[in-house]
Order: structure tokens, then C-alpha cells, then sequence
């Protein structure tokens, strides 16, 4: 089915023109009616859909079943973050079960072959954290890979032999120190892969790395050229901010993890990506750079007008900002 096709169609009564077939920012005018509330994107560019919306409430109103092919997001981790709307800190049990009900509306969502990339941290006083989301998700899912993301690492020379270029001791990256006797900094999340069936095939070589020993080219049937797969354990490091104004939101991710996310699923076999909880539209901008259309939720109005600049300066384009009236009935007060 071409591109626009199924773009169009997994978006019930919403049309979202695409990146590439963009008249000069053409906005849709088309909206649909939930329980009496008028349900238009917040932001509404070229390939792009991000509503002011509960997730759960919002994929019900404009998604139609298995129509996203990956889905890359970080929901809340009921850690006590302090965020402008949402409360970070609810009962075990009721956050959990709200991530179970999350997980049966991606399911639904989700094309059979489609990918669903999780981003979760735990604490070091809350080890089971993350594992404990990622269970509540195992009656939907299979869980197919699990990633490291690693946000600092220290790399001494003498452990990398002669690789050129190194020639001393590396630490690089960014962590949230922790004071502690008994436990050590954090400087690693989860990317939880799940997937329906546990056997997608993915994308390896779209982010895969060179070779050390160029001698592995050729030697097996597998290494054709000059790539490897990366494996699980992915240094991806926050870019370096210089004062709190660059900060709008407390937990983002780096735009390089959804677009690995994107490319590993593989680029050509990505219709629609979805981000439930998109915070400020990290995942719009990984799927803008890639030309992926992507739609995206989220509760927090503030959150999304900063991301409504910030794809307005990536794409050099207008997004409308239509849905400035209130929407009780989607955007819930957690
Ligand atoms: C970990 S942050 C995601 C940040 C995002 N990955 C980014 O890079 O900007 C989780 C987000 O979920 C939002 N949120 C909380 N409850 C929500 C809900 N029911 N529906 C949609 N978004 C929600 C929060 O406001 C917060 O921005």
C-alpha cells in the first residue's frame, strides 16, 4: 500500500499530509468528535500529528488497528519526576496496571510485524523497576530484544589494545551523580524491544558499526561488507546544555534513540511511528529526519508548545496550532 495510503487510513477522520507530498504546509482541516470534543492535532505539520490527549483516549479516537509499525516511547516512571501536569508518583499496583492498559491500546494499534521500543530507568533503590513495566506488557507482547542504553562510560586504554586513535583513558557521556556509599552512579535505561511474534526481522546493518579487524570482511557468508551488527549495548549521550533555559522538560531522550529505534526497525518497512508519550516530540523529530510520518500524545500543553517551536526551526516549516481551546474530556489530570 503506498506510503500516503496507509498513513492516511490508520488516522481516523484525520488527514496528515506527508513530507513528501508537501504543498508548501498544507494543514488539515478535517477533525473528529469524541464524546463531544473536537479531536484536532496541537501540532499539524507535513507528517506529523501530536494531539493534547491522554494516549489511551487519543489512540482509541484516531487509531485504527494495526496501523503503526513502530511505536518508540518512555512513558512516566513513577519515579517522583517533576513534571508540569503529571503526577510521577502513584501506588505501584495502579501505575502498573495503567501501563498493562496501555499496552493492550499499542497492541491493538500495532501492525503484526511492527515494533515496539520501550524506554524505562529504574533507580538503584528501585532496581526491579524496570522490569517490573516490563512484565505487565508480557500478556500483549513478546519481548524480543533488550537494549542498554548507556548514557556515560569509562574506557580505560589499556582494556582497547592498539585501536587507533586512543591514546589514553575515555569517560564520556552524562549521568545524574547519586551520593552514596553503598551504590554506584546510574548511568544506564532500558530499551525494552517487544514485539507480536518474537521473530520480527529487523534492520541490523542500518546502525550497525565497522569491523576492528577488517580481516572478518568476506571470512563468513555474513559479512559482506564493512559493517557489523552493534549489538545490545548502545552509548548514546546527552548533548551538552549550558543552562536550565535549554532544559524544557525533565526527562527527555536524545533525538538518536528513536531514529536507532526507527532505522533498526527498518526505515522502508515504516509507515507510521507513534510516541504515546511524546513529551516535547523527540520521537517527530527523529521521524522528520528519517521521513517517516509519525503521531504522537501527550497530557502537557506547555511541553508541546515548546515542541511546536522546535519542529517549526527543524522543518524550516508553520505548524498550526490548532486545538488551543480546552479538551476536558481528553487531556486527563493524572
Ligand atoms: C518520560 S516523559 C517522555 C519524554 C519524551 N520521550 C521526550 O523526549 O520529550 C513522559 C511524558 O508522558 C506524559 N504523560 C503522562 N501521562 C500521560 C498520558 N496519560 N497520556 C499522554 N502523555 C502522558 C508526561 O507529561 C511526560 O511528558
Amino acid at each position: 500500500m503506498p506510503l500516503k495510503e496507509k498513513f492516511s487510513g490508520a488516522l481516523r477522520g484525520v488527514r496528515v499530509p506527508l513530507k513528501t507530498n508537501t504543498r508548501s504546509g498544507t494543514q488539515s482541516k478535517t477533525s473528529i468528535s469524541v464524546q463531544g470534543f473536537s479531536l484536532k492535532p496541537h501540532i499539524n505539520l507535513p507528517g506529523t500529528a501530536i494531539y493534547l490527549a491522554d494516549c489511551i483516549t487519543g489512540m482509541r479516537a484516531t487509531l485504527r488497528d494495526k496501523t503503526v509499525d513502530v511505536v518508540v516511547t518512555s512513558p512516566p516512571y513513577n519515579l517522583g519526576m517533576r513534571y508540569s501536569t503529571y503526577k510521577d508518583a502513584r501506588p505501584r499496583n495502579e501505575y502498573l496496571e495503567w501501563i498493562r492498559e496501555t499496552g493492550i491500546e499499542l497492541e491493538r494499534v500495532l501492525s503484526d510485524e511492527g515494533s515496539l521500543f520501550l524506554n524505562i530507568g529504574s533507580t538503584p533503590r528501585d532496581p526491579w523497576l524496570a522490569w517490573d513495566v516490563a512484565r505487565r506488557l508480557e500478556d500483549s507482547f513478546e519481548l524480543q530484544n533488550v537494549i542498554h542504553w548507556v548514557k556515560s562510560i569509562a574506557i580505560e586504554k589499556e582494556d582497547v589494545g592498539n585501536y587507533p586513535g586512543i591514546s589514553g583513558d575515555v569517560a564520556v557521556g552524562h549521568y545524574k551523580p547519586i551520593t552514596s556509599q553503598r551504590y554506584l552512579n546510574d548511568c544506564h535505561e532500558y530499551i525494552f524491544h517487544f514485539t507480536k511474534s518474537g521473530s520480527v526481522p529487523l534492520d541490523r546493518l542500518a546502525i550497525g558499526v565497522p569491523y576492528q579487524d577488517k580481516t572478518n570482511i568476506g571470512r563468513w557468508k555474513v559479512a559482506k561488507e564493512d559493517k557489523r551488527c552493534r549489538g545490545n549495548t548502545w552509548f548514546t549521550p546527552y548533548a551538552t546544555i549550558k543552562n536550565g533555559a535549554q532544559r524544557p522538560h525533565p526527562s527527555t531522550f536524545p533525538v538518536k534513540l528513536p531514529e536507532m529505534c526507527i532505522k533498526l526497525h527498518g526505515v522502508s518497512r515504516t509507515s507510521l511511528v507513534l510516541d504515546p508519550f511524546i513529551g516535547i516530540g523527540t520521537t517527530a523529530i527523529a521521524a522528520q529526519r528519517l521521513g517517516v510520518p509519525c503521531v504522537g500524545f501527550e497530557i502537557d500543553r506547555g511541553y508541546l508548545d515548546w515542541g511546536r517551536e522546535w519542529l517549526n526551526k527543524e522543518t524550516g516549516q508553520q505548524a498550526s496550532a490548532a486545538m488551543d481551546e480546552a479538551q476536558p474530556a481528553l487531556a486527563t489530570d493524572r
